[in-house]
């Protein structure tokens, strides 16, 4: 091994599975996404994920405010839109109209699921933890959905570009 920046280090971390998280935003009426690289799993019983969203994030505050998210793995279908949520903010863009992403009603929480994801993880906020210039939101999962038709995640590559897995 050899001394590396560690901002080095961690990009050979990718490729990155790609996330979306689904939120309420009260102050424009209406629902917001955003592109995470940044989530896990973190319990068996009850089942919980936790995603990494930055200060400066619309979706900290609706999130902070609703406290609700629903967890999505977006589909090969979904790149363009991936993209997008994770470029715009939702301060001043509505992501569900620009994308063409298809909103379906949620059993458990006030913000949608996405048509044609993989799946898609109702979650209420259980907690948070502050981390730098992140907040780690801790869901606790109401409710999950998977696609009629099984579909391929998405993968964040070093270059920025987001690909499904070979095959
Ligand atoms: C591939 C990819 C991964 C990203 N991962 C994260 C992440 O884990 N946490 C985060 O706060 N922002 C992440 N971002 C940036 C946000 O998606 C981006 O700032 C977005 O515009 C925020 O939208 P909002 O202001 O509507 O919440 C990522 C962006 C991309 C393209």
């Amino acid at each position: 091994m050899k001394p590396c920046d560690p901002e080095e280090a961690l990009q050979l971390k990718y490729p990155e599975p790609v996330a979306l998280a689904v939120s309420y935003d009260e102050q424009n009426r209406r629902p917001n996404i955003i592109t995470l690289g940044w989530f896990m799993r973190t319990s068996f019983s009850p089942p919980m994920c936790a995603i990494s969203v930055g200060h400066t994030r619309h979706s900290h505050t609706t999130i902070s405010r609703g406290g609700e998210f629903v967890l999505v793995l977006p589909s090969r279908h979904q790149i363009e839109a991936v993209l997008h949520c994770g470029t715009v903010s939702g301060r001043d863009h509505d992501k569900f109209a620009e994308t063409g992403l298809k909103a379906l009603p949620a059993t458990a929480v006030r913000p949608p699921l996405i048509e044609g994801a993989v799946l898609a993880l109702e979650c209420r906020v259980a907690g948070t933890c502050e981390s730098g210039d992140h907040t780690i939101f801790i869901g606790e999962v109401l409710a999950g959905h998977i696609a009629e038709k099984p579909q391929s995640p998405l993968f964040s590559m070093p270059d920025g570009s987001i690909e499904p897995l070979p095959g």
